[in-house]
């Protein structure tokens, strides 16, 4: 084995899926702390203290105490090198956290135990399930009183339809707390026990020595009954589908009392996959462990540290060895771009990388190459990653300087925020007029905030509420047939399109041209 193929097999990549408040950020930040990446749980708590924790990172996320952005965070455990994508769980932020799944290998699915599966997490599992990784499910907050856990597991099934297997059970909860039933390593994890006598074996039988005060206790005794039922008419362990997303192991647990972290952060370090090969040029193979570099931009984003004004595409390596001052190509363009200046992630503070591996994210500084979507690769021989998704927006508003003075920043700000794809730009056809859409409303007040703090210009955004966006034919075009209902704009590559005021306005608008042909994109 070449020591590159040995580095890439060290690398687990993924994210985190969650309804807001499941816990995401306080499991990241317990697994940082494994890490050692950081030293105390910042936990959520610090943030409304005024110490924010670490993945958070801009502004407006401290101001509104939510996750915006994803950012990177990089550790070695047990000998693994870790990448963890945060991605935000506000639904407005939902594109950006579907391309951040499009450069994981796995996905970490936290559930709040009291709730089971809420909306965000349904629609981010549908993302992942279409993927094809594993998926691993932890079952949070087992401090507070939540659900049965037979319910918990047949939901899975019922509203996502993956199969549940369990991998421990809980032993009481809330208050009555008493443990984890670990299936997978046949032995008891006490709750708020030191380390060294948190364990107690398990016999053959699965059962603990009968001089345990616990063996006697009828919580203990109603787990034994479940793990019985799991036995007989649960899903058996099976390797294979869970490397396809079919089936999802499932851990119980407590993040903010650090229970249950460990354990799964073991089970999950050994069963999650390394990194695969991807599909490139549409229909060849890629191996991680190739040995040219190539690899594709998720994300870009600006000014994410106050302290270094700067732009960052983050590249997911796919294949090959990534070095400083390596020459690749930008396959959009044909252009050779010399990569001097990278970043990785640990944590809050930014080091320079010198060397990374397929399965790694590594943050490039830009002065506008890149694009989203955009592939790069070192080799002779041309490599082109898929497409990332894309998401017609629903919502428009019209945007203009509140100082006509400053249309230098103004342009500035609107140009980077766009490229950073959370937000996407129109002008009017014929009168050039900057219209913004996004899938979230939400996306506009980061926009509007950041236009002011980041680049001192002022918007005001005129509300052309939510439009149906629909793709025309250039050469079927006639200008007579836009109106106030159905306003005919340009997207950044100059192609026409309308946005309909409504379902009806563009039915009206196919009975009155039914030979035209209107397109949506996603
Ligand atoms: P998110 O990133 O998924 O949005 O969730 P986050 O970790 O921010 O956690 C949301 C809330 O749930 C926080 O409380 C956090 O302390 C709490 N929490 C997380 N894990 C557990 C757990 O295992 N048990 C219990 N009981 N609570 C948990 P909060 O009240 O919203 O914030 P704060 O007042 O603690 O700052």
């Amino acid at each position: 084995m070449t020591k590159l193929t040995d580095e890439v097999k060290k690398r687990r990549t993924f994210a985190i899926i969650s309804h807001p408040d499941a816990g995401k950020t306080t499991i990241t930040e317990q697994m940082l702390l494994f890490g050692g990446v950081i030293r105390s749980a910042g936990t959520v708590k610090a943030r409304k203290s005024g110490h924010y924790a670490t993945s958070d990172w801009m502004a407006i996320e401290k101001k509104r105490g939510i996750s915006v952005t994803s950012s990177v965070m990089q550790f070695e455990y047990q000998g693994k090198r870790i990448n963890i994508l945060d991605t935000p769980g506000h639904q407005d932020f939902s594109e950006d956290t579907y391309r951040t799944l499009m450069a994981v290998d796995a996905a970490v699915m936290v559930i709040d135990s009291a709730k089971g599966i809420e909306p965000q997490t349904k629609k981010l599992f549908k993302v992942v399930k279409k993927r094809g990784i594993p998926i691993f499910t932890f079952m949070n907050k087992l401090d507070r009183d939540g659900r049965e856990p037979l319910d918990l597991i047949a939901e899975l099934e019922d509203l996502l339809g993956i199969e549940g297997v369990a991998m421990n059970w809980p032993i009481g909860m809330g208050k009555q707390l008493k443990g984890l039933y670990d299936i997978d390593n046949n032995r008891v994890e006490l709750y708020r026990k030191d380390d060294d006598d948190r364990y107690l074996p398990l016999d053959k039988d699965g059962k603990l020595a009968e001089d345990e005060p616990l063996a006697k206790d009828s919580l203990y005794q109603s787990t034994l009954d479940d793990i019985d039922l799991l036995k007989e008419a649960g899903n058996t362990f099976d390797k294979e589908k869970i490397l396809k997303g079919d089936q999802t192991p499932v851990f119980f647990g407590s993040a903010l009392t650090n229970f249950g972290v460990e354990t799964f952060l073991d089970s999950f370090v050994n069963l999650a996959p390394a990194p695969q090969e991807h599909t490139v040029n549409e229909d060849e193979k890629l191996a991680a462990d190739d040995p040219e570099f190539s690899g594709f931009v998720f994300k870009i984003q600006a000014n994410m540290n106050p302290n270094h004004r700067d732009r960052i595409a983050f590249v997911r390596i796919g294949s090959g060895e990534f070095k400083k001052g390596i020459d690749v190509t930008l396959a959009r363009t044909g252009k050779p771009v010399r990569l001097n200046n990278a970043t990785e992630f640990m944590s809050s503070e930014r080091v320079q990388v010198s060397d990374a591996v397929a399965g790694d994210i590594v943050g490039l500084y830009d002065t506008g190459n890149f694009q989203i979507g955009d592939s790069i690769y070192a080799g002779k021989k041309k490599i082109v990653y898929p497409a990332l998704p894309q998401f017609t927006p629903e919502i428009f508003m019209r945007v203009t300087p509140k100082n006509v003075m400053k249309q230098k920043s103004f342009h500035k700000g609107m140009n980077q925020l766009v490229q950073e794809g959370a937000i996407q730009l129109y002008r009017g056809y014929s009168t050039d007029d900057y219209i913004l859409g996004a899938v979230g409303q939400l996306q506009f007040e980061v926009f509007s905030f950041r236009m002011k703090n980041e680049y001192n210009s002022e918007v005001e955004l005129h509300t052309l509420g939510n439009r149906v966006a629909r793709w025309i034919n250039p050469d079927q075009l006639d200008s007579k047939m836009s109106s106030s209902r159905n306003l005919l704009v340009k997207d950044r590559d100059g192609e026409p399109l309308f946005l309909f005021e409504n379902a009806f306005a563009e039915r009206w608008f196919k009975d009155k041209y039914p030979d035209v042909e209107l397109t949506s994109r996603l």
